[in-house]
């Protein structure tokens, strides 16, 4: 089915030429035959270099700020002139003619997990489109809107940051009906410099808000006053452990593999359970309950279409390894890292009934001058719930050299030097956690554990 005419393109874009497409694709090798591929300038490669691949490759049509040699006359051709302001003229047009909800998350740690889980709540009462992925900056947002059908009834978006300024571009571009921010937390603050900045930089996601729209806060976070005052007019719901949130996580009980939850949103007390163990899951999955709830649908519902839920892939994700002698479980986490995340990934290792609990950690980045000591805040949290560590990066180095020598495993230089060593280590019966930022390429480790287990 056609997702967007090349009239409509053109309306979008104020460009010429272009086909009519049915989805949008930013990468040829994901794309699918039909799609309108965007060429992209990014800092390692231009995609106009991809277009003949791509039309080969059965695209519609390619949107172009440059010549593309053997294309000159070409019509499938949607000549523009910027390739990213593209993108986002098509976003601003897809969200225009939607429609149905749309529900935007930002938060320090926890917007694709929350994503996930209110996806799923919603599209249990109707068509819903989320994002890919974390797609959640400049090309990301404006990626998942130009793919939204536009009678969908839900869509979930996600919106990041890594500097100042750059959310609430994102958020008026989204116009969201309901605004959520999971969590504030010391991430990426090498670039904003104070958990003050922070606050204030996830709270500007609330000045896209449509006319009667809904903030969503985490009621005992940081700097929460700054988040409702954010809200201006808006409606205000809190999602926390006290008595005066919106959704009350009273009870939260982890075993291995999951968690049992009980909470009260907004005055229905409800019950559910998570294949995703952890207080941070069962939080997440408060916070995905308040705004479903939010958006109409009663809290009972929304619990039970959560119940079962299942991290996403490199968030915490459990796979069993077949080694010699028997099995290890492996927990991905491999797609990020933060010291809240690395503190809940670190609380599900505990819970694993293994004969050694193993983490394997790399650097976590963009902490700037808070790097070493969001470093050695983990060293308590290691020596509790872990009994072996191994890892790479100079900032990890500092941890390795402070936790008892007990744990001490390997450190290596970085993710590829890490590997080899972390699977001779392997033993059935462990349980081993790999953790670290994607820029530490820790999905690295994962691959060599799981080639060595097949
Ligand atoms: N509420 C939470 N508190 C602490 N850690 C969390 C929380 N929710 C998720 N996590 C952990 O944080 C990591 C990242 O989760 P997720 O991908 O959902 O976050 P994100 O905000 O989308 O990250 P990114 O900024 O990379 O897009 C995972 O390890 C996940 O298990
Ligand atoms: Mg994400």
């Amino acid at each position: 089915m056609t997702l967007w005419s090349s009239r409509d393109l053109r309306a979008a874009t104020g460009g010429t030429g272009g086909a009519d497409a049915t989805g949008v694709s930013i990468d040829t090798r994901t794309l699918a035959p039909g799609d309108l591929f965007v060429a992209l300038v990014g800092e390692n490669a231009d995609g106009h270099r991809y277009v003949a691949d791509a039309l080969a490759r059965g695209a519609a049509c390619a949107m172009v700020h440059a010549e593309v040699p053997g294309f000159g006359g070409d019509a499938r051709l949607l000549r523009v002139a910027d390739t990213l302001a593209g993108l986002a003229d098509l976003g601003r047009f897809a969200r225009t003619r939607f429609t149905g909800k749309v529900a935007a998350i930002t938060g320090s740690v926890g917007k694709t997990t929350a994503k996930a889980m209110l996806a799923r709540i919603l599209a249990a009462h109707g068509a819903t489109h989320a994002a890919v992925a974390s797609y959640n900056n400049q090309w990301g947002l404006p990626l998942t809107l130009a793919r939204m059908a536009p009678d969908a009834a839900y869509a979930v978006v996600e919106i990041g940051m890594n500097h100042a300024g750059e959310v609430a571009p994102l958020a008026h571009l989204a116009r969201p009906h309901l605004a959520l921010i999971t969590a504030i937390a010391p991430v990426h603050v090498g670039h904003l410099g104070s958990l003050e900045a922070i606050a204030d930089e996830k709270g500007s996601i609330f000045s896209g808000l449509e006319p009667g729209g809904v903030a969503v806060i985490p009621a005992e976070a940081p700097h929460a006053g700054r988040l409702r005052a954010a809200a201006g007019g808006h409606t205000v719901l809190s999602f926390g452990t006290g008595r005066e949130a919106d959704a009350r996580l009273i009870e939260a009980e982890s075993d291995a593999s999951g968690v049992r939850l009980r909470a009260r949103v907004l005055g229905v007390e409800i019950e559910t359970s998570l294949a995703a163990p952890g207080a941070h899951m069962a939080m997440n999955a408060t916070a995905a309950m308040l705004a479903a709830s939010a958006l109409g649908i009663a809290p009972r519902e929304a619990a039970a279409t959560l119940c079962g839920f299942a991290p996403v892939r490199g968030r915490g994700e459990r796979r069993v390894l077949h080694v010699r002698g028997g099995e290890a479980l492996l927990l991905d986490e491999s797609y990020n890292a933060s010291a809240p995340s690395v503190r809940a990934a670190l609380a599900v290792l505990a819970l694993q009934k293994a004969e050694r609990r193993v983490a394997v950690l790399g650097d976590m980045l963009e902490l700037g001058e808070a790097g070493p000591a969001e470093h050695l805040s983990l060293v308590p949290d290691i020596a509790r719930d872990a009994d072996r560590l191994h890892v790479c990066g100079r900032l990890m180095r500092l941890v390795y050299d402070a936790v008892p020598e007990r744990l001490r495993g390997v450190w290596a230089e970085d993710s590829d030097a890490l590997a080899p060593q972390v699977v001779a280590d392997l033993s059935a019966g462990d349980a081993v956690l790999v953790k670290g930022s994607l820029g530490s390429r820790m999905a690295r480790i994962v691959a060599a554990l799981e080639e060595a287990a097949a």
